[in-house]
């Protein structure tokens, strides 16, 4: 029992030592790359109007706003395609950093912190930064001291994050989106949100139970306003979007922007009021989507088990403990570390899609678990069966193959059924590394519509009619497989 240990042991820092010894600094983009590769891709997180926000164009799923349309000029002088991800604020640095994105957009201020790790543009924008209460507190709440020991949110990994603790005694709560704050300041969560000063006033004007007003918070003047961040040692890509940045400055264009973005926002204002109906496409987009990574997943999660489970009832004493570290591993760590874990460290050494590293994610989680289900699934068939097969005469393979397998199926089947509908839920973790799925066009829909519980009961209920859809087939053939 216990050399098992110690190779189980030896296999895992083994694993460890390859993580830790591979490259963990990617090599700064350069322009040429960006241009071999015909697209640059930006990351963002489009919870911020007239910055970058969700809108429908011609019934499309759209990101907009003066940060998207200044990207679009960038593109433009490089002759490429422009590319966004959407991620949560506080992982677009992260995403920088190992080049799962060329350049983050997102109405970043370049504080001082932030300096040490990434370089900075030129600033872009100066906005300002408010206080955002409910219209019924206006007369309440009127400057920091008032909000003297609330609950005030701000969104996490901000600057406002800081700032907010020039109100005495605060207590904060910090969400990764700013659609889900505002959420919370409507239902009573927070008294209050620190926010950039032009977010603020398009949520306002698009909420009339919303009040905002300067916050009169103290900053140092170069930390104010927005730049585009880079990898650190950019030089040469800065000094071009320094250039576009110059020229849409003195063509005054940050203020053609804010009205363009102001056009989309006023479009969903029409609309607002009307049904819920008119989301029905992302509803369906996220659906999809969520479908097709759960059945990519369980099936590539299943090859990968059956391999994982023939190698952890093998006598090899190499696989035999590798396979047990990984399980251990990987049921030893929350999915959510996983999935960013693999969208990050996976982007230090080759680009891919957030889509792609989340079906790998989630397979390679999954594989875990059907690896258990299979092995439990073969041992819990009497020995019996095999000393009579092989009495019999059978050989290994046939006995395994006739006698063996067909009996752990039926072990099998239920607990791979129960597998398959986990997975369909717990995917939905890969939203935070910007995949379009379900709980992600979810928070799209939440934060066009401007209406926060009927999304989110409309989402419960499609994944209960996905679960017990799926339970229901799954039953049919068990039912089937009893008479076999
Ligand atoms: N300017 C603030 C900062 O740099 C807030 C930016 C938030 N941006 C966003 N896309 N949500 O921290």
């Amino acid at each position: 029992m216990r050399k098992k240990g110690m190779a189980v042991l030896f296999a895992f820092v083994m694993l460890l030592q390859v993580l830790v010894f591979s490259p963990m600094t990617a090599q700064a983009t350069t322009i040429e790359e960006i241009q071999d590769k015909g697209t640059m891709i930006i990351g963002t997180s489009a919870d911020f109007p007239p910055y970058e926000f969700h809108a429908r164009v011609d019934g499309q799923d759209k990101i907009v706003g003066m940060d998207i349309f200044i990207a679009e000029r960038i593109a433009e002088e490089l002759g490429v395609e422009l590319q966004i991800e959407d991620i949560g604020f506080d992982s677009l640095l992260p995403a920088l950093e190992t080049g799962s994105v060329d350049m983050v957009i997102a109405g970043m201020s370049p504080t001082e912190e932030r300096r040490q790790s990434v370089d900075f543009s030129d600033v872009y924008y100066v906005g300002g930064h408010n206080l955002m209460v409910r219209e019924t507190d206006a007369e309440i709440y009127t400057g920091i001291d008032s909000l003297a020991g609330k609950v005030v949110g701000v969104q996490s990994g901000s600057l406002q994050e800081a700032l907010a603790a020039q109100i005495p005694d605060v207590e904060l709560m910090k969400l990764t989106k700013i659609t889900d704050l505002i959420l919370a300041l409507k239902t009573n969560k927070v008294e209050a949100i620190v926010m950039e000063k032009p977010n603020a006033e398009a949520y306002a004007g698009n909420n009339p139970d919303l009040y905002t007003f300067d916050g009169g918070f103290e900053l140092d003047e170069s930390e104010q306003g927005s730049a585009i961040a880079f990898q650190k040692g950019s030089d040469e890509l800065v000094e071009v979007v320094n250039g576009v940045l110059a020229e849409i400055d003195e063509q005054g264009l940050q203020e053609e922007y804010l009205a363009q973005a102001g056009e989309y926002l006023n479009l969903e204002n029409q609309e607002e009021g009307s049904s819920i109906s008119q989301y029905g496409p992302y509803f369906l987009n996220g659906t999809m989507n969520t479908i097709f990574i759960s059945i990519v997943s369980v099936f590539f999660g299943s090859v990968l088990g059956i391999l994982l489970a023939l190698m952890r009832l093998s006598r090899n004493m190499v696989f035999r403990p590798l396979a047990t570290a990984y399980v251990e591993f990987v049921r030893g760590t929350p999915m959510l570390i996983q999935v960013m874990f693999i969208y990050f460290a996976v982007g230090y050494l080759v680009n891919i899609p957030a889509m792609l590293s989340g079906i790998i994610a989630v397979s390679l989680n999954s594989a875990a678990y059907i690896c258990e289900i299979i092995r439990s699934g073969l041992n819990s068939v009497p020995s019996g069966q095999t000393e009579a097969a092989r009495s019999l005469g059978m050989g290994h393979r046939d006995t395994m193959r006739h006698i063996i397998f067909p009996q752990a199926l039926k072990n099998i089947w239920p607990a791979l059924g129960n597998e398959f509908i986990t997975v369909i839920k717990e995917s939905s973790i890969v939203s935070i590394i910007g995949v379009s799925e379900l709980i992600f066009q979810t928070r799209v829909v939440t934060s066009i519509s401007y209406r926060g519980v009927l999304p989110l009961f409309i989402t419960m209920i499609i994944y209960f009619i996905l679960t017990f859809s799926l339970t229901k087939l799954l039953n049919y053939y068990e039912g089937k497989m009893k008479y076999d």
